[in-house]
C-alpha cells in the first residue's frame, strides 16, 4: 500500500465522532446509556515506516483552531493519551515501543464539544496500529474500545467507556458497564447536533458530578436510576419507531442533566429554541458545561429547527440521519 506521494503505507483507519442520545454521566455509575456515531466528523490515522521508536503526529481541530501534537514513545510519560493508545495497541500485538513506525492523525472533530474527539483519536490510533501489527487478524470493536479506554482514562479520569465503544463500533449502541450491544431501530432517525461554540471539559464535569453525588448520594442515585430507566424506555421507543415518545424521553433526560448541574444557560437556550421550533425533543449531549445539544426532528421540522438553533447562537448545526435496522 502507498499514499499519493509514493510513501509506503502500513495501515490506516477512519473513526467517526459520537453523540450520546441518553444517559451521559449516569453511565459512569453503571446505568445504561445510548450512543450514536456521527460519521460526518472523523479522525483518520495512517501508519508509515519510520526509524527508532513509534511516534504519533496529530493535527486536530482544537477549540481555538487546528493544533499539532507530536509524541515519541521513547520520551512520552505514562499519562500522555496518544502514547497510551499506541502503547496499548503495541502491547496487545506483542510488540515493543521500539517499533519503527510513525502514526499521522488528521481530525475534523472539534475538541471539547462532547462529540468524542479524544475517544475517536484513541480508537483510530489503536485500530491503525493493530492493523499494521497484525494485518491478517482484524481486532474486534470490544477489544479496540477497551485498549483505547486506557488513553481516555488519561484525558477524562473516570471514563465509563461509552465513547470509545461507540467510536469503535461505528454503529448505534446500548452500553452498560463496559458492554455494548447494537440497537434495533424501527424507523429512520433525523437529528440535529448544534454546537454551542463553547468548550466544556469532560474531566471537570465528571469530577463535579462525583463531588456532588458524594455530598448527596441518595438524590444522585435516584437521578441516575431515572436516567437509566429513560435509556431502557428509549430502547423500546427506538424499536417501535416512535419519535414522539423518544422526544419526550430526551426532554426528561435534559431535565435530569440540569438537576445534576451540567447544563449551561447557552445549552438550555438551544434546547428551548429547538423544541419551540417543532423538534420532538432536545437535550444536551456529552458531558455538558459547554459543548453541543442534540435535537430529534423530522423532514417537516428539520429546516425550521436548524434555523432556530443558529438564531439561538449555535456556531454549527449538523444533520445526522440514522437508517432503520436491517
Ligand atoms: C462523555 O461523553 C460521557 C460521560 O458520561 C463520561 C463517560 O461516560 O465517560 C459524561
Amino acid at each position: 500500500m502507498s499514499d499519493p506521494q509514493g510513501a509506503t503505507l502500513l495501515a490506516q483507519a477512519s473513526v467517526p465522532a459520537k453523540a450520546i442520545l441518553f444517559g451521559e454521566h449516569a453511565v459512569v455509575y453503571g446505568r445504561p446509556a445510548i450512543a450514536l456515531p456521527v460519521p460526518q466528523l472523523q479522525v483518520t490515522a495512517i501508519v508509515r515506516p519510520d526509524e527508532g521508536s513509534l511516534k504519533v503526529d496529530s493535527r486536530y481541530a482544537g477549540a481555538n483552531g487546528p493544533r499539532m501534537a507530536a509524541v515519541d514513545l521513547a520520551t512520552a510519560g505514562p499519562t500522555e493519551p496518544l502514547a497510551a493508545a499506541a502503547r496499548a495497541a503495541l502491547r496487545h500485538a506483542g510488540r515493543t515501543e521500539r517499533t519503527p513506525w510513525r502514526v499521522s492523525l488528521e481530525s475534523s472533530i472539534p475538541a471539547g464539544r462532547g462529540l468524542g474527539s479524544s475517544a475517536a483519536v484513541a480508537v483510530a490510533v489503536v485500530t491503525a496500529v493493530g492493523r499494521a501489527a497484525e494485518p491478517e487478524e482484524a481486532w474486534g470493536p470490544q477489544t479496540i474500545a477497551e485498549l483505547a479506554l486506557e488513553a481516555e482514562r488519561c484525558v477524562h479520569g473516570q471514563a465509563s467507556g461509552i465513547d470509545t465503544a461507540v467510536c469503535a463500533h461505528a454503529a448505534p449502541i446500548y452500553f452498560q458497564q463496559g458492554q455494548a450491544r447494537p440497537l434495533l431501530l424501527g424507523c429512520p432517525l433525523t437529528l440535529l447536533i448544534a454546537d454551542s461554540g463553547l468548550r466544556g471539559s469532560t474531566a471537570e464535569m465528571v469530577a463535579g458530578v462525583r463531588a456532588r453525588q458524594a455530598e448527596h448520594p441518595h438524590t444522585y442515585a435516584e437521578w441516575f436510576d431515572r436516567v437509566g430507566r429513560l435509556a431502557d424506555d428509549a430502547v423500546r421507543a427506538l424499536a417501535e419507531g416512535s419519535p414522539r415518545w423518544l422526544g419526550q424521553l430526551m426532554n426528561v433526560n435534559h431535565l435530569a442533566l440540569q438537576a445534576m448541574h451540567v447544563s449551561t444557560p447557552q445549552l438550555d437556550q438551544l434546547v428551548a429554541a429547538a423544541r419551540h421550533a417543532g423538534a420532538w425533543g432536545a437535550k444536551l449531549t456529552g458531558s455538558g458545561g459547554g459543548g453541543a445539544v442534540i435535537a430529534l426532528v423530522d423532514d417537516e421540522t428539520l429546516a425550521a429547527v436548524s434555523a432556530a438553533l443558529s438564531a439561538a447562537g449555535a456556531v454549527s448545526v449538523l444533520p445526522l440521519s440514522i437508517p432503520p435496522s436491517g
